[in-house]
């Protein structure tokens, strides 16, 4: 039996690895998430037929009670608030290492089994700490990105010092944990220390740097998971914890470059003075008059032009607008316009969530750029067609060392020879600052919700 769940373990470790591998491109991507479930459905049942199991009502309980939880907040979610419900999941995966680890510990109690290996006794200490700081800054950034709790820098006089004098005083209980494991206060300690660091860590960290910080917390999480491995000595639970671990952290590095953050301050919690002040700055709001046009006149202007590059951003995602966007370029096309699509890399609210909707309309890979392969070529585009985005493309990132996305990389569509602006209103994104692009002289707006706005211009198009 014991090899037969090796091995199973083993087939299911290697579904992972292929997964995530496919999962790094959007034509694989489908395939990856199935091998990883597939993967993932083997280790539990391996996990249930383990000899180890003794009843099985309390896991029924859960399976109910977590499924049916699972599959409604599935269905209930937009899209637009899958970055909340990946932080609801990450602090989850975080609560579930902590509790596993405490009752491993309270195991030993029991039993007064205090014959544990020094290893073991070291994993239980980082299982509890890394869990229960991914559990609460998990929650602390739902609440940021839901508004329950506030979105803004929190900053307060001797911030970093003392997050490290906690982080300081859980190592040294720690050691203590490890050189006498009885000691249940010592092990309580860690854990209320472990649970406010983590609400210490997050809740400096502005609304706009938060996906960066999920993400950071989504690797914590599977850290905290690749230890509760080494507790309960399970090699799946290592493996695919160390997967989550690094694969996190990886994507944490890139949106980190993508939005110009040093990953040591997100690591060190409320890094916002590396730009402005957050997404509540007050900067010289821009002045002037903005040039706006209706969907015929627009019409006019694409007939003429060869080279359009769309940027889309929350907007389309909000609108549903990527079916409409992708007749415009049909219709483009078909008038042997070239179109490409250029992608921001944190352009919505989740990481590749403008390639996901794209996909979903069918819209070739071929055709989208990633900011850096394009970021070059603006000058020599005729029309950039901004749809629904405002921060990924405001030029104050660039020079403005008050503004709060000062320093992060964003699309040049400025230096396009015209730049079309679709929104509904001069209303600010998500970083909740003015956008000094709207008044530049080669900035037409064009007013409307993504989706009107783009089938009114597709059918004046075909009537141009
Ligand atoms: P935003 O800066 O958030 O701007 C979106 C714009 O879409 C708004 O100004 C809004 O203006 C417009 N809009 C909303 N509904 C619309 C509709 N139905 N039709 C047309 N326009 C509509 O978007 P962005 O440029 O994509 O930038 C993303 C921002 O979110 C960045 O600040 C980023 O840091 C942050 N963020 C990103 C992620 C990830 S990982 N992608 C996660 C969380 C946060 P109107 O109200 O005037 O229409």
């Amino acid at each position: 039996m014991k090899i037969i769940i090796e091995i199973s373990y083993l087939v299911a470790s290697i579904l992972f690895i292929f997964g995530i591998k496919q999962l790094s491109s959007p034509k694989t991507a489908r395939k990856g998430n199935f091998l990883a479930a597939l993967g993932m459905f083997i280790a539990i049942v391996v996990t249930l037929l383990d000899q180890h199991v003794l009843t099985y009502e309390w896991i029924i309980i859960g399976f109910i009670i977590g499924g049916t939880t699972g599959t409604l907040m599935a269905f209930k979610t937009p899209m637009t608030g899958m970055p909340q419900m990946v932080g609801l999941l990450n602090g989850f995966g975080g609560g579930a290492s902590l509790l596993v680890a405490l009752s491993e510990f309270y195991k030993m109690k029991n039993f007064a089994q205090w014959s544990f290996a020094t290893s073991t006794n070291v994993t239980v200490t980082l299982s509890i700490l890394i869990g229960a700081v991914t559990f609460t800054g998990s929650l602390i950034a739902f609440g940021k990105l839901q508004g329950i709790v506030t979105g803004k820098v929190v900053k307060y006089p001797g911030q970093h010092p003392f997050n490290l004098f906690l982080l300081i005083a859980v190592v040294i209980a720690g050691v203590f944990f490890v050189v006498d494991p009885s000691l249940e206060w010592i092990i309580l300690t860690i854990t209320a220390v472990s649970l406010v660091l983590g609400i210490l860590l997050v809740l400096p960290i502005g609304g706009a740097d938060m996906p960066v910080a999920i993400s950071l917390l989504n690797s914590y999480s599977g850290l905290a998971a690749s230890a509760t491995g080494f507790v309960l000595q399970n090699n799946q639970l290592i493996i695919a914890g160390a997967l989550v671990g690094a694969s996190g952290i990886i994507l944490t590095m890139i949106m980190c470059k993508g939005m110009n953050r040093s990953l040591m301050n997100v690591v060190l919690g409320g890094w916002a003075s590396a730009g402005g002040s957050g997404p509540t700055a007050e900067g010289a709001s821009p002045k002037g008059d903005v040039k706006s046009v209706d969907s015929e006149e627009l019409a006019m202007i694409f007939d003429v032009a060869s080279k359009v590059v769309i940027v889309p951003g929350y907007g389309m995602a909000v609108a549903q607008a990527q079916h409409a966007v992708r007749d415009l370029m049909n219709v483009l096309e078909s008038k042997g316009i070239n179109v490409r699509y250029a992608i921001h890399p944190v352009a919505g609210r989740m990481p590749g969530h403008m390639n996901v909707l794209l996909a979903e309309a069918n819209v070739a890979y071929d055709k989208l750029y990633a900011m850096e392969d394009i970021n070059d070529d603006f000058p020599n585009v005729d029309i950039a067609l901004i749809i629904g985005a405002n921060d990924v493309v405001n030029p104050a990132a660039r020079h403005d060392q008050n503004s709060p996305i000062f320093g992060m990389p964003i699309l040049n569509v400025d230096y396009a020879k015209t730049v079309v602006i679709n929104k509904r209103s001069m209303n600010v994104g998500y970083a909740g600052i003015d956008n000094e692009l709207f008044f530049y002289p080669n900035a037409l707006m064009y007013f409307g919700d993504a989706r009107d706005a783009i089938v009114k211009l597709t059918h004046a198009l075909k009537e141009a």
